[in-house]
């Protein structure tokens, strides 16, 4: 199915693009010759820049630091989680939620040797943005070292929307310039806002859910583009309760990527800035967990179907799959490349779990716990060029659903 997904994009994009686009139908040649801006133009062309993009100054620089985040065998570490779901996190290893237990568990997984190997980009939490490692050194200027960009959260939360069956819309447009200003002055070069739309096997989510947050998504992404900043979209239909089906949640995430992308057309976004932060597609919690294979089925043509070639990463959640889960998952999208978009990760969860645990404050494991979290990093890495062969760094298969379970959003 998904390679007759791949035929239909290709006679998409040849029928849109018209005579002597051949070399298009390649991939490579397409991000190519597609990606690079036009610069003159002749009487009677058409115009393919918009003015959004042309008068941009950070044009160029948003497409250099999307293509550097989604480079081949690269990912995001997801490090953005709040102070409240930072202390969900260390309660389950016995820690207290202090400033110092944040900034120490922070400045083990950026000061990791080797993780800038694996790791292109690391999303942060406003504390940690500005935070040092415990002997003065600014995190900004450790990741640096590592060749690790900083990124930065910039949603503020999720708040219910009226008349709905618990949907939520996500909130922090207001004085977002102001702080993209700030955080590209300390270094942050992307940004992330997440969406959460529920799924279930009628009603959810509603039309009204989808529109408010693919609004939320583009007028984020146009604020961030504006000040220098590649946004990620993130638009997770979540792996929650119930026996909704895989192909549910496909009809779902495609209709969702669709609004998102009619959006961030509407205000001008440019494709070649950003990075999309997807859900992997699964069924329901109570439905058994599919095969690898055919999550990336799913996966896959559900990419082809709503997201544009010109976008050149998409960089997976974990959302709750356990760590060996989202390695080989991520290896099995592998199996329908060469794809326009680089197809990889942007863990949280599955990166720190079981880092987390093998440190739990303690420290004497402190470089076993960075080893570990190389390793996973190392592990996903060889997913995204398709040569990760086991056994998995990780103990063992749980999915990692505490967020989910406690009836938090998560993040
Ligand atoms: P998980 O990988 O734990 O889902 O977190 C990624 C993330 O940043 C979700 O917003």
């Amino acid at each position: 199915m998904v390679g007759r997904a791949m035929e239909l994009a290709a006679a998409t994009r040849s029928a849109f693009l018209g005579n002597g686009v051949e070399s298009c139908l390649s991939p490579k040649a397409c991000r190519s010759s597609f990606r690079t801006p036009t610069t003159t133009t002749t009487p009677g062309q058409i115009v393919m820049t918009s003015n959004f993009e042309k008068t941009n100054p950070y044009a160029d620089e948003l497409k250099k630091t999307a293509a550097f985040i989604s480079a081949p065998g690269k990912g995001i570490l997801a490090s953005d989680e709040s102070n409240a779901t930072t202390g969900k996190r260390l309660a389950t290893v016995g820690l207290d939620n202090t400033v110092e237990n944040r900034q120490a568990w922070r400045e083990l997984l950026y000061s990791a040797p080797g993780l800038g190997n694996y790791i292109s980009g690391t999303i942060m939490f406003d504390e940690t943005l500005f935070q040092s490692s415990r002997a003065g050194v600014p995190f900004v200027d450790i990741l640096k070292e590592q060749g690790i960009l900083p990124g930065i959260k910039v949603d503020t939360g999720l708040q219910p929307i009226d008349g709905t069956d618990g949907e939520t819309a996500t909130q922090g447009l207001d004085g977002l310039a102001e702080r993209c200003q700030r955080y590209y002055k300390q270094g942050a070069r992307f940004a992330k806002w997440r969406a959460v739309l529920k799924v279930d096997n009628e009603v959810l989510p509603s039309s009204t859910a989808i529109l408010e947050n693919a609004h939320g998504l583009a007028r984020y992404a146009q604020i961030c583009q504006a000040n220098g900043l590649v946004p990620i979209v993130e638009p997770e239909v979540t792996l929650g309760e119930g026996d909704y089906s895989i192909e549910r949640t496909a009809y779902i995430s495609e209709k969702v990527n669709s609004h998102v992308f009619r959006l961030l057309n509407e205000y001008n976004v440019i494709l070649e800035g950003i990075l999309l932060k997807p859900n992997m597609i699964l069924p329901g919690l109570d439905v058994p967990t599919p095969a690898p294979e055919e999550v990336a089925r799913y996966t896959v043509r559900t990419m082809f179907r709503s997201v544009p070639g010109a976008v050149p990463g998409i960089h997976f959640l974990s959302g709750g799959m356990s760590e060996e889960e989202a390695t080989l998952n991520l290896q099995a999208l592998q199996a329908y490349g060469p794809t326009p978009w680089s197809l990889t990760f942007s863990y949280g969860r599955a990166l720190q779990s079981s880092t987390l645990k093998m440190w739990a404050g303690q420290e004497e494991n402190w470089q076993a716990a960075q080893e570990r979290l190389v390793a996973l990093a190392k592990a996903n890495s060889d997913a995204q060029l398709g040569k990760y062969k086991g056994p998995h760094p990780s103990p063992g298969g749980q999915r990692i659903l505490q967020a989910l379970r406690l009836g938090g959003a998560g993040k």
